[in-house]
């Protein structure tokens, strides 16, 4: 039952404190996603797999939806909750199988896969076998203000602090999975030398999801009809996604919802009614000297 599960939740949650952050071949790291480091850097890709690679907030849950109703929604056929159906390729929480574990025993084919590493970090077997990967990527503001609400709800993400130490460590790069900054200009230098990579942009999601749709049916190769495409399209509509129990999270455990939602707005630009003028300025001006060698572009408002 619904109060079965809060119960166990709220059990688990007990049991949790907040996790330390350490180094991790230079990125920082906690050891949720380090403790099976043996197991991910060895695992085997295969060629049909779909790896989802996203810096956290920036869409991940979103993009895993609609790629599972591409391939598994035909006739509704959904029954378990997103991050049982695509399986956390690095995470390792006490009670869930291993990621990989996970993964090895998904059984239809192609398997979704989702990873937060920097680029650097993916186990070579993808790269090996020439699997397809989408990455989605979000704006630094409205990432760091969606991350800073995760921190404060996710028993399993280190303590946030209040808004202003947040956004100072957002900038540092010392937030789980490292800089933002380098993990969307290095996935995006990926995309330069390795074809099989669809970079996707948060805010074109936003803006047009029908066109993101059919942008992904013609990278993966699907034929997928237009009518199919537009039921989709409004299944993973945020207020659809808020309220679908596979996809809110609501069964997760290490969450409290009474901090903030998982599904929490969805929104280009939320960041302006976080940011000060004076966190604004700095923050733009540590942007200009962290992205100057790259040439992926942003948009912070629509
Ligand atoms: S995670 O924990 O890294 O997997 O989180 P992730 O799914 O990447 O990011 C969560 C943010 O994505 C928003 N989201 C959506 N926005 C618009 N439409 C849809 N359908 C949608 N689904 C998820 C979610 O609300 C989080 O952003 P914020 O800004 O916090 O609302």
């Amino acid at each position: 039952s619904a109060n079965g599960v809060r119960k166990i939740n709220l059990n688990w949650m007990k049991l949790q404190s907040r996790p330390v952050i350490f180094d991790f071949e230079g990125i920082s790291m906690t050891h949720f996603f380090t403790d099976n480091w043996e197991n991910v850097k060895n695992f085997q890709a295969r060629p049909d797999d779909i790896l989802i690679a996203t810096y956290p907030k920036a869409g991940t849950t979103w993009v895993s939806y609609i790629l599972d109703l591409l391939y598994f929604g035909k006739d509704n056929a959904q029954t378990k909750p997103i991050y049982e159906s695509v399986p956390f390729l690095e995470s390792c929480f006490q009670k869930f199988p291993a990621g990989t574990e996970m993964a090895d025993n998904v059984t239809t084919s192609p398997r979704l896969i989702k990873t937060h590493l920097p680029v650097q970090l993916v186990p070579k077997s993808f790269w090996e076998q020439n699997s397809r990967v989408v990455y989605v990527a979000r704006n630094a503001k409205d990432n760091a203000v969606s991350y800073f609400h995760f921190d404060r709800m996710n028993m399993a993400q280190p303590e946030s602090g209040d808004w202003n130490s947040f956004l100072q460590k957002f900038m540092e790069g010392k937030n789980v999975f490292g800089p933002w900054y380098d993990h969307v200009s290095g996935w995006w230098e990926k995309k330069q030398t390795y074809s099989n990579l669809l970079y996707l942009f948060y805010e074109d999601l936003v803006e047009d999801t029908g066109r993101e749709v059919e942008r992904l049916c013609s990278f993966l190769g699907l034929s997928t009809s237009p009518e199919e495409r537009e039921k989709i399209t409004k299944g993973v509509h945020f207020d659809v996604m808020k309220y679908n129990n596979l996809t809110n999270y609501s069964t997760f455990p290490f969450m409290d919802f009474k901090i903030s939602p998982f599904m929490r707005k969805g929104k280009v630009g939320d960041w302006k009614n976080h940011f000060t003028v004076a966190q604004n300025e700095q923050f733009d001006e540590v942007y200009k000297q962290k992205m100057k060698n790259t040439t992926v572009k942003f948009r912070t408002e629509l």
